[in-house]
């Protein structure tokens, strides 16, 4: 249904890389509907936060965000603000009564549904489009808005483990794949419009099943690594108990698939992953890792890790240090425990670590994986890695900022370098997150 309505709108962007991919679907609708994109925040007509449940800070972001849209209400009356994304589908149509700035709710499932919702938010309607749509996973948008040399392609949508600390299966809703064959008709597209990585995404990336075609995720990785063999692949997250031989035998024989696995663990005590319900303890972990350490060679690992859940012991809590010492992941992310209303362990866990102790262990955390992340790149210094370039280094106009193979940032100098390039970089210096090195010469395509 098209309506040629001229008005403008900004989509300002939470949370994980899913909802950076939707907002560019969120942008291929409203264009197709008749909006346009604002050059600014302030110029737009519509202001849409996409925006992320996870933790509890992520609320109160966006409170800060729509306390702002509330002045820039006051001076430009017919300003429209919509929040899409998973703080609404979390608190439902309460949103509406704490945020009276807000104009219209869209969850996950119904961003095709936003041309209506606006019209219907113009006469003051205030619409809240929070339902679930299991069949969808916006086949056939074009995503539009994609900045840079890479591109996302969502190949998964929702969640079905019901991890006890997790709001994202209440958020996302059930777990639903994108047909194989759509996936390589996006993966065509992408090659075609000379991006030189592609990143498969997916809460759970490596539950991706094409039930028609009889793929799972190891097939569909191989399938797009063929498919676009001047591009990097890389998929984000991956469950550690769906990564099979065959998944890992993927990743070792292709070349261009990046030799970087994502394997969230939280903790490091397996009676904490039992309360958590991962559905793995560390010993089975760890096995996991051993098989990527065997045949992949130089395989990266990051990791999200929690302090502080319902139950935790110090003991617990030096087991977790204990596997970071053990594992020496490049890096991770960290938080502390936040309960989620809806989740298993808002209803039936206590939530018995208090805050002061939740900080110390994270602070504890967070300092040794530094130290650790620190020396990774450390070693590194000397050895010359590919690096794809991205963009202009902030700091100099003669030097190119690129990540290598292990999502490493990496600034060196420009040369004959240009951002798309794959540049052989021998590595000189690092300092706490980045690499600085001298530029060996642009590499032919993979
Ligand atoms: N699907 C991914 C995680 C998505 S959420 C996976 O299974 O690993 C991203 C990260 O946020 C999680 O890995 C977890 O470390 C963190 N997280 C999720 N819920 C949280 C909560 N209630 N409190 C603190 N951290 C949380
Ligand atoms: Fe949340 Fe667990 Fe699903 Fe990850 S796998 S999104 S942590 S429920
Ligand atoms: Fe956040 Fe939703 Fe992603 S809760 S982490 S934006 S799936």
């Amino acid at each position: 249904m098209k309506s040629e309505t001229g008005r403008s709108f900004y989509i300002h962007t939470f949370g994980c890389q899913m909802n950076q991919a939707d907002s560019s679907i969120i942008t291929a609708i409203l264009m197709d509907g008749g909006y346009v994109v604002a050059g600014s925040e302030e110029q737009a007509d519509i202001v849409i936060l996409n925006t992320c449940a996870v933790r509890e800070n992520a609320v109160e972001r966006i409170s800060h965000h729509l306390q702002f849209l509330r002045g820039a209400k006051r001076r430009n009356r017919s300003l429209l603000v919509g929040v899409a994304g998973c703080v609404p589908q979390h608190l439902k149509r309460e949103m509406l009564e704490m945020f009276p700035v807000v104009d219209f709710l869209a969850g996950p499932d119904t961003y095709r549904n936003l041309p209506l919702l606006i019209r219907d938010a113009v006469e003051g309607k205030r619409p809240a489009a929070l339902d679930f749509r299991i069949e969808e996973t916006y086949g056939g948008i074009e995503p539009f808005g994609e900045v840079g040399v890479g591109a996302f392609v969502p190949v998964m949508r929702g969640c079905n483990n019901m991890c006890a600390f997790c709001v994202v299966p209440f958020t996302r809703g059930r777990e639903r794949s994108q047909p194989f064959s759509a996936v390589m008709d996006e993966v065509r597209r992408i090659v075609a419009g000379g991006y030189r990585e592609i990143t498969l995404l997916g809460q759970n990336v490596n539950s991706y099943a094409d039930l028609e075609g009889g793929k799972d995720f190891a097939s569909l990785l191989r399938a797009v690594s063929l498919e676009a063999p001047g591009c990097r692949i890389r998929f984000t997250t991956s469950h550690p108990k769906d990564i099979s031989p065959d998944l890992v035998d993927a990743i070792a024989e292709s070349p261009n698939i990046c030799s970087h696995v994502h394997l969230p663990v939280q903790s490091g005590s397996t009676r904490v992953l039992e309360r958590m319900n991962r559905g793995h303890g560390i010993d089975e972990y760890l096995e996991t890792v051993a098989l990527l350490r065997s045949r992949i060679p130089g395989v990266s690992l990051t990791t999200d890790i929690i302090a502080g859940f319902c139950g935790e012991e110090d003991e617990d809590h030096e087991a977790t240090l204990t596997l970071l010492r053990k594992v020496r992941y490049d890096t991770a992310f960290m938080f502390y425990y936040s309960p989620r209303s809806g989740t298993a362990a808002w209803k039936t866990l206590e939530d018995t670590v208090p805050l002061a102790v939740k900080k110390r262990r994270l602070q504890e955390i967070i300092d040794l994986q530094l130290l650790i992340s620190a020396e990774c790149l450390q070693n590194s210094v000397g050895s010359v890695v590919e690096v794809l370039a991205e963009s202009e280094s902030r700091r100099s106009p003669e030097q190119l900022m690129g990540r290598t193979e292990t999502n490493r940032a990496v600034v060196f100098d420009r040369g004959e370098a240009r951002p798309g390039d794959m540049v052989r970089v021998q590595v000189l210096k690092a300092s706490s997150a980045t690499l600085t090195g001298v530029n060996k010469g642009v590499l032919p395509a993979f």
